[in-house]
């Protein structure tokens, strides 16, 4: 068996990517190593989302190039290594400019090439010469077909890539340019990939997509899927208890989708919808086609179809313009929202998108203090969310082995991480991948912890 080591890094599409490759690679004798030391293959899977996540590639390809020194050293063969991801979709041919040990590089709609790729790189070097191979297309449908026949999935808990892609262009972001513009799979090829993964016991789907509640497949009579309508069908069609969906638009949520939360009751109450900020002023300048009212409206109609739903967002300090009086607008708005968990950032400039030319960018040091204040009212909010589950009783879904033997870890229909002590290794073992009814005992900021409830 050759060996194949993938780090994944940024978003969960990544991740799905990722379990994809390996699928496919499995098909071409290559097994997964946890460590690039041994590896033949080595992919970067890559995330361009914000500088930060672009820079660590190249730190951790500076440090696979010394890996790759001390083999040729000591008379080993080298690795083949390959950059894909969304850094490779916008920096292409530059990475093997700037970081010539790269033997390969392929956007997020080239992955079904891979073994082909991982072939013609081995008889190059083989003949004692470096590959160059570069495949950024962005033709989405293929890949899906290719990669989806394959596919083979363990666990209890499986993410489905149901679209991908953006044409929403907010003026900060790369993904309408890395991951190409909207595209639905077709509702046959979903449901194919859903019957699988219910045929292997999966308990838990989480739909996914950039703009994963703009979903409309069409099926083979040409007729429109609307997310809310593949949620119904799956609910009726499949023996998965938990469906979820990410990462959903504001201008998305329709009254179809708002309402299959009230009425199907494998659709968890949770719910990711970033607003990035609280000033309309912003948000215009954002190109995110909503209101902080509108954004208020469609919370309330989800709220009154389901009052327990937990929300979650995203938020961007210091967007160019953000004043002080803009920023506290935000704050307003998550005092407002009572968020169950977010995610922040300071906003980062991205080469080619509208924002990063603008003259009026903030100072640094205020992005830092406004990202400080914005995330300790967030922990504030997570902390009381996660307080108020305690005494209660909740459905968890035991999906992986926790610190200590008897211990488990699994997931509040809210997706709260709760930690089971279950009474032993041969019970942890017992109830690995099981949903149970768990009894809160006491939270922290980031996770729960629970007893096994025998009532
Ligand atoms: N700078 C900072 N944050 C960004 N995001 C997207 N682009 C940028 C950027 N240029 C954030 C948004 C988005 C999340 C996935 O990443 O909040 O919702
Ligand atoms: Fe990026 Fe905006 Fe599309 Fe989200 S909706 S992927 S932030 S362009």
């Amino acid at each position: 068996m050759k060996k194949l080591y993938i780090k994944t890094y940024g978003c969960q599409m990544n991740v799905y990517d990722t379990e994809r490759m390996v699928d496919v690679m499995a098909h071409e004798g290559y097994e997964v190593t946890e460590t690039p030391d041994d590896a033949d293959l080595v992919v970067l899977n890559t995330c361009h989302i914000r500088e930060k996540a672009a820079e660590k590639v190249y730190s951790d390809i500076g440090r696979l190039r010394l890996l790759q020194d001390r083999r040729s050293k000591a008379g080993e063969k080298k690795s083949l290594l390959a950059v894909a991801g969304c850094v490779a979709q916008a920096e292409g041919a530059e990475i093997q400019r700037r970081a010539p040990t790269v033997d390969m590089v392929f956007g997020p709609q080239s992955y079904h090439r891979l073994p082909e790729m991982a072939r013609q790189a081995g008889k190059i070097t083989d003949q004692g010469a470096r590959p160059r191979l570069v495949d950024t297309d962005l033709a989405v449908s293929e890949k899906f077909a290719a990669l989806s026949r394959k596919s083979v999935s363990a666990g209890k808990s499986a993410f489905l890539t149901v679209q991908e892609g953006c044409d929403k262009f907010c003026t900060y972001c790369v993904v309408p340019y890395t991951r190409g513009g909207e595209f639905s799979r077709p509702f046959e090829d979903v449901m194919r990939d859903a019957d699988r993964l219910n045929a292997a016991g999966v308990l838990e789907v989480t739909l996914l997509g950039q703009n994963v509640n703009a979903y409309h497949g069409r099926d083979a009579d040409d007729q429109e899927w609307s997310l809310a309508r593949l949620i119904r069908h799956l609910a009726a069609h499949t023996d998965f208890k938990r469906i979820r969906y990410t990462t959903s638009h504001p201008h998305d949520m329709t009254d179809e989708l708002i309402a299959v939360h009230g009425e199907v009751a494998q659709c968890m109450p949770y719910l990711h919808l970033p607003v990035q900020s609280g000033s309309d002023r912003i948000v215009k300048a954002m190109n995110r086609h909503h209101t902080i009212a509108s954004y208020l409206r469609t919370i309330e109609a989800i709220r009154a179809v389901r009052p327990d739903i937990a929300l979650s967002g995203d938020f961007i300090v210091g967007f160019p313009g953000e004043s002080d009086a803009d920023f506290q607008q935000t704050m307003d708005l998550v005092r407002q929202v009572n968020y169950a968990q977010a995610y922040s950032f300071m906003y980062s400039e991205r080469p080619g998108t509208p924002a990063a030319g603008r003259e009026d960018q903030v100072e640094s040091h205020v992005k830092s203090a406004r990202l400080a204040e914005l995330q300790a009212e967030l922990d504030r909010g997570q902390r009381a969310f996660n307080d108020a589950a305690v005494g209660r009783v909740m459905t968890v879904l035991l999906e992986r082995e926790g610190r200590e033997p008897s211990q488990l870890v699994g997931r509040s229909p809210y997706m709260q991480a709760v930690h089971v002590d279950v009474g032993g290794r041969e019970l942890a073992q017992k109830y690995l991948g099981q949903m149970v009814e768990v009894k809160i005992v006491s939270a922290g900021p980031r996770s729960l912890k629970g007893e096994l409830s025998l009532t």
